[in-house]
C-alpha cells in the first residue's frame, strides 16, 4: 500500500537556521527566568527586611502599622480579620497521601475538574500567621489529647488536622484509631494515636452539645425526642481532661432537624412547646459556658469555640435543588460580607470575654472562621462528595461540607497560631519572673 504523499519523520533534522531558532529561545527563556528569579529574590528580600523590623508579640509577628496603633487595642492582632491570597505553598497535603479522609471531602479524587480553592491563604491584616509546622505541632502534643467536638463540620475539620498532622509521618500505621473503628463509622467518638508522640487526636459526635433524649413520661406523641438544654451531652465527662477541646455546633440547630421531627426543647422536667430554636441555641451555649465554668481547668485545657461554618446554597438549599458547583474563586478584596443571615448563631459569642470577665470562660479562644469561610463559597463538595461512583445530580448537591485539602486546613493553620499563643502564655505563666516577650522565631 502506498501513500501519496510521505508523511514527515517527526525525527528529521533541525535545520541550521532552525538550529539558530531554538537556541534564541532557550537563550530568551534563560533570560525571562533569570529576571523572573531575580524579582522574586528581590521581593523576598523585601519581606524578609520587614520581617525582622517587625515587632514580636506572643509568637506572632506585628507588622509595624504605617501611622497611628490603629483601633485592636492592647497589642495582639485579630487573626480572623484580613484577607484571601493566593499562595503556592498551598495545599499543604494531597488527599491522596492522607488514609484519614472521608470519601465525600476528596473532591479532585472524586472528579471536581479545578483546584484553584486549594490554593488560598489567609492573611490577617496586621500580622502574619506563623507557617504550619506538623512537627512542632506534634511535639508539643507529646503525652496530651486534641479534642474535636461537634457536627460534620467539626469532623471535616477534625479530618483535615489528621491529614495535616500525618503529613509529616511515614509510617502511616503508626498513627491507628484505639478501637479499631473504620473512619467511614458517622456516630460516636473516633480516636487516632500518634503513636510516636503518644498523643491522640479525637473526634466526639455531639451536632447539640447538650443531651438528646427520650422525653418525660405521660406527654403528647407528637413529641419524640427532647433536647435537654440544661444538661451538657452524657459524653462530657471523657472532654474534661483534654488538653486542646475544641467546640463547634449549629447545623443542626435548625427546624428542619429540631421541632419539624418530633424534637422539642426541655429544661428541667418541662417541655417547652413554644420555644423557638434561636432561645434554644443559645441556651445550649450557656449550658456549654457554664460547663466549662465548673468542670474544665482552663489552667490546664486550652478550650477554643470554633464559630458557625457558613453554608452557600445558591437559588434553593439542600433539598430543593441549591448549588455551589460553579463557584471556583473567593471573594477577594476588602467589603466585609454581611453575615445577617447567621447572625443568630454569632450573637451568643458576641462580648463573651466580656460578660464572662474574671471567670474561666474568658480564658475561651474564639477560632472565629465566620467572615472569611463566607467568603470562600469555591470550597465545597457540592457535586462531589459521593466518591467514585462519579458526581451528583445537579439538584443534590452538598454546600456545607468542605473538600479537603481546602478551607478546614486555614482553620487549622489559625487553630495552629491559637495554640502556639496558649502555649507561650503557660509557659510565661510558669516562668513568671522570665521576660515574657523577647524576640523569636516565627
Ligand atoms: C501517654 O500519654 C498519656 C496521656 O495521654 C499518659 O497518661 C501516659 O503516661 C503516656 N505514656 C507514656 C509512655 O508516656
Ligand atoms: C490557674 O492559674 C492561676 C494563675 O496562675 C491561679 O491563680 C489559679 O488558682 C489557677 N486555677 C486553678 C483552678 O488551678
Ligand atoms: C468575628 O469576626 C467578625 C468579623 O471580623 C466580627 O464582626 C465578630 O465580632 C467576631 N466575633 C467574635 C466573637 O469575635
Ligand atoms: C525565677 O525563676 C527561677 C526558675 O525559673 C528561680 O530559680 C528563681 O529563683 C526565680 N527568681 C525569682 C526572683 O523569683
Amino acid at each position: 500500500m502506498v501513500t501519496s504523499s510521505t508523511p514527515k519523520s517527526p525525527m528529521r533534522r533541525a535545520k541550521p537556521w532552525e538550529q539558530l531558532g531554538l537556541l534564541g529561545f532557550f537563550a530568551l527563556s534563560s533570560l525571562v527566568f533569570l529576571l523572573a528569579f531575580c524579582f522574586l529574590y528581590m521581593d523576598y528580600g523585601a519581606d524578609l527586611r520587614r520581617r525582622t523590623a517587625a515587632v514580636v508579640l506572643g509568637g506572632f509577628v506585628v507588622e509595624e502599622e504605617g501611622g497611628g496603633g490603629g483601633g485592636g487595642g492592647g497589642g495582639e492582632c485579630d487573626l480572623f480579620d484580613g484577607e484571601w491570597v493566593w499562595d503556592e505553598r498551598h495545599p499543604l497535603y494531597e488527599s491522596q497521601d492522607c488514609p484519614f479522609l472521608d470519601e465525600g471531602f476528596r473532591c479532585l479524587e472524586n472528579g471536581r475538574p479545578d483546584g484553584f480553592y486549594t490554593k488560598w491563604r489567609w492573611k490577617p491584616r496586621r500580622c502574619s500567621l506563623p507557617r504550619f509546622d506538623a512537627e512542632d505541632m506534634l511535639e508539643k502534643l507529646r503525652n496530651r489529647r486534641l479534642v474535636f467536638v461537634g457536627d460534620s463540620i467539626g469532623r471535616n475539620q477534625w479530618e483535615s488536622l489528621l491529614c495535616m498532622l500525618s503529613s509529616v509521618i511515614s509510617d502511616k500505621s503508626s498513627i491507628y484509631e484505639v478501637n479499631g473503628s473504620p473512619i467511614t463509622k458517622h456516630n460516636g467518638f473516633l480516636v487516632f494515636k500518634f503513636s510516636n508522640y503518644n498523643c491522640t487526636v479525637e473526634y466526639y459526635r455531639s451536632p447539640f452539645l447538650v443531651v438528646q433524649g427520650r422525653p418525660p413520661v405521660g406527654l403528647p406523641d407528637n413529641i419524640k425526642t427532647t433536647l435537654r438544654l440544661d444538661v451538657m451531652d452524657w459524653m462530657s465527662s471523657r472532654w474534661i481532661d483534654a488538653d486542646v477541646l475544641i467546640f463547634n455546633t449549629g447545623h443542626w440547630w435548625n427546624y428542619e432537624k429540631t421541632i419539624r421531627g418530633g424534637c422539642y426543647f426541655q429544661e428541667g422536667e418541662e417541655v417547652k412547646m413554644e420555644m423557638s430554636v434561636e432561645t434554644a441555641f443559645r441556651r445550649s451555649i450557656e449550658t456549654l459556658f457554664d460547663w466549662i465554668n465548673k468542670e474544665v481547668d482552663t489552667n490546664r485545657t486550652h478550650v477554643i469555640f470554633r464559630t458557625y461554618a457558613p453554608v452557600h446554597f445558591r437559588g434553593g438549599d439542600w433539598k430543593t435543588g441549591g448549588n455551589c458547583h460553579l463557584e471556583t474563586l473567593p471573594e477577594l478584596g476588602p467589603p466585609m460580607l454581611s453575615l445577617k443571615e447567621w447572625t443568630h448563631f454569632l450573637n451568643p459569642f458576641r462580648n463573651i470575654k466580656k460578660i464572662h470577665a474574671g471567670t474561666r470562660v474568658a480564658e475561651v479562644d474564639i477560632l472565629n472562621v465566620t467572615q472569611m469561610s463566607a467568603r470562600r463559597r469555591d470550597g465545597h463538595s457540592s457535586l462531589y462528595y459521593l466518591g467514585r461512583s462519579g458526581p451528583a445530580p445537579l439538584h443534590r448537591q452538598d454546600c456545607s461540607h468542605w473538600c479537603l485539602p481546602g478551607v478546614p486546613d486555614v482553620w487549622n493553620e489559625l487553630l495552629y497560631a491559637l495554640f502556639l499563643r496558649s502555649q507561650r502564655r503557660r509557659e510565661s505563666a510558669v516562668h513568671r519572673n522570665t521576660t515574657a516577650l523577647g524576640m523569636s522565631r516565627e
